[in-house]
């Protein structure tokens, strides 16, 4: 794949980008109060930083100043090192892509020629542009027959992608997104969303995302900076630490009372410790399978054999079977009613668990037995208490 910034002589032009910004202030003309004051801010390279923060928190004027459509009035912002003041504006923006809520696609132009516009710019020749629309057109999930359409032929959420390809047609190292997803319907939101960490697992561009959408910046960012009126940073932390450690009352208020809730969505079972649980192999004595019941202070059993889950058994079977002269394999086995995979959320895992009654066996790939998730395990995981 011909990935590369083709401009030798862009100042940013690598596959990755850090942004640094220092003590950045905007002060618009005519008002009393900065946009921005003292903005300090690292982002590191091919991850997503989301700018969060009420109307009129100066999240744009932010953005704007990365790419130059705004000057800083003090401060500076440095993209690898170089102070993006010393990067000409044009040629600076050829290595930013820029993707804002209303488009803005040129509505006479076929979708491939929106797509296709900084290629052309840049003087490609023809079939180059035509195989990096292509690929660009794979990448973002749209279907290759509305190539030849145009905008407004598209719905809302396929022209956002037609935005999103455009802005990554040359290649940027860095992208910026104002509000990308502001204007399309919650559930086409969402797909978009994902559809982002999906293409950002594939491209690893440095993305510095704006939203007012504390579910968004929790869905998609690696880190949220959480900016208060007048653009003062109030927090810097990954999604997950905001709400777990909320540094101030704004930043509580902001997330929500809430965030418990949505921490259940937000982290998944593998974030757990791992616990095994009550788990012995069916080849282990009634010997072994007392003592473990002791230790767990459980009355059931899960029995597994070459490492896969076979079922649960209750610990009051255990003397019949043992009398009669069988083995643990002779035990009566529940299959369980409650399964949760690595990946499924804490939130999924809670509501099995609570419907079942049971503890949940983690199934890994391959049907592995990958331990046991708690009620109790869930709330320390949480919590942070891994004793
Ligand atoms: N061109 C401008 N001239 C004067 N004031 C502006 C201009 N652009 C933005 N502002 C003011 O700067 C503040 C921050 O605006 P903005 O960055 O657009 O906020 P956000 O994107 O967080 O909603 C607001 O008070 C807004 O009115
Ligand atoms: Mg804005």
């Amino acid at each position: 794949m011909q990935h590369s910034f083709p401009d030798p002589e862009s100042q940013i032009n690598a596959s990755r980008a850090a942004i640094r910004l220092s003590g950045v202030t905007k002060e618009f003309r005519g008002s009393a109060e900065a946009a921005v004051a003292d903005l300090s801010l690292d982002i590191e390279e091919g991850s997503i930083v989301a700018l969060l923060g009420p109307s009129g928190c100066g999240k744009t004027t932010t953005l704007r100043m990365i790419n130059r459509l705004i000057e800083p009035t003090s401060g500076t912002i440095e993209i690898n090192g170089t102070n993006v003041a010393d990067i000409p504006a044009q040629e600076l923006r050829r290595g930013i892509g820029y993707v804002i809520q209303q488009v803005g696609l040129f509505p006479h132009r076929s979708i491939a020629s929106n797509i296709g516009t900084v290629p052309k710019m840049l003087g490609w020749n023809k079939k180059r542009i035509a195989e990096r629309v292509e690929e660009l057109t794979s990448l973002v999930g749209l279907d290759h027959d509305l190539l030849s359409r145009y905008p407004d032929e598209l719905s809302g959420g396929q022209q956002q992608r037609v935005g999103v390809a455009r802005a990554l047609a040359a290649d940027p190292p860095v992208l910026l997104m104002d509000e990308p997803f502001g204007a399309v319907d919650p559930i086409v939101r969402a797909r978009l969303q994902d559809q982002l960490l999906e293409l950002q697992s594939e491209v690893r561009k440095t993305i510095v995302l704006v939203t007012h959408d504390v579910d968004e910046a929790l869905r998609v960012a690696d880190q949220i900076a959480l900016l208060n009126v007048g653009g003062v940073l109030e927090q810097l932390a990954a999604p997950d630490d905001l709400m777990r450690t909320p540094a101030n009352d704004f930043v509580r208020t902001f997330v929500g009372e809430d965030r418990w809730l949505r921490r259940l969505h937000l982290n998944l079972v593998s974030s757990l410790p791992h616990h095994t649980g009550p788990i012995l192999p069916i080849a282990a004595t009634f010997g072994e399978a007392r003592e473990v019941l002791a230790a767990e202070g459980v009355s059931w059993l899960g029995i597994t054999e070459d490492d896969v889950f076979l079922g649960w058994v209750q610990a009051s079977a255990l003397d019949a079977v043992e009398a009669a002269g069988g083995s643990l394999a002779d035990l009566e086995r529940q299959l369980p009613a409650a399964q949760v995979e690595p990946t499924s959320t804490l939130r999924s895992a809670m509501e099995l668990i609570m419907v079942s009654n049971t503890s949940a066996a983690v199934i890994n790939e391959g049907g592995k037995f990958g331990g046991v998730v708690t009620l109790e395990g869930i709330r320390r995981g949480l919590a942070g208490d891994t004793s």
